[in-house]
């Protein structure tokens, strides 16, 4: 199969899960090509953080009330940003794209603008992957992505077969320490247990890839 791996990366831990993404398809003999998605301007993570804020205490709520999550994630406000031109405006022709950001709250903005942006996904088998700082937790780290890039992904045409999101164990706004803390508390697991290089990253990568090699799974799973 003929695999484009696009990503956005700010600090480095989403890129080193394509890469790693990249290997594995690679070794099972699939043609893997890279996209790097970058911003036109590197805005400080307080800047990124504002864009939103006002947005935090819904999502208070929408961890609480199930129903409210569901209305929520279809009528937030989505902010983007300007990305640089980069190397496959048009993904027509690839097999299988996988599409991956870090979480800022929901998809990241500049991911945001790509799927908007994105030419040639009709049809098309798409995975989605993310890292974000805290552990695995169901609806504030998985659902909060993926629904939203499920919406965006349908919205370019594309179809999402799986998901895969796995921690950095790191918070550029410095408050990693409540991840940690969330981890031990919820999962009785450390936060580092969660990474792509732990045990839990490597399976989960693994049955990411085995999914994307079976293209005909229909059903969309957020794991
Ligand atoms: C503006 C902003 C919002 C963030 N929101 C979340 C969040 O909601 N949940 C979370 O666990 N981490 C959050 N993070 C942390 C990043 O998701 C995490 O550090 C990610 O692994 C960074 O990926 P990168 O190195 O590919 O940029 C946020 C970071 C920024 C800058």
């Amino acid at each position: 199969m003929k695999i484009l791996i696009a990503c956005y990366s700010r600090t480095g831990f989403t890129e080193k899960l394509a890469e790693r993404i990249s290997q594995e398809l690679k070794s099972r003999g699939h043609i893997v090509k890279k996209d790097r998605i970058d911003v036109v301007n590197r805005k400080s993570c307080w800047n990124l953080l504002f864009r939103q804020i006002y947005q935090y205490p819904l999502v208070g709520l929408a961890l609480i009330s199930s129903s409210f999550c569901h209305w929520w994630l279809k009528s937030y406000h989505q902010p983007e940003e300007d990305i640089q031109l980069h190397d496959y405006s048009d993904v027509s022709g690839f097999d299988h794209v996988c599409i991956g950001g870090p979480k800022w709250c929901y998809t990241s903005y500049p991911i945001a603008r790509y799927l908007k942006q994105i030419n040639g996904l009709e049809h098309k088998p798409v995975s989605a992957f993310a890292t974000f700082g805290g552990p695995p937790l169901k609806v504030f780290e998985l659902e909060l992505i993926f629904t939203p890039m499920n919406r965006q992904i349908q919205k370019s045409g594309g179809k999402l077969v799986f998901t895969l999101g796995v921690s950095s164990n790191y918070h550029e706004l410095h408050l990693i320490w409540i991840f940690r803390l969330v981890s031990w508390i919820i999962f009785r697991r450390s936060l580092k247990s969660f990474t792509v290089d732990s045990d839990y990253g490597k399976q989960k990568l693994k049955a990411f890839c085995d999914k994307i090699e079976q293209e005909n799974v229909s059903v969309i799973k957020i794991d």
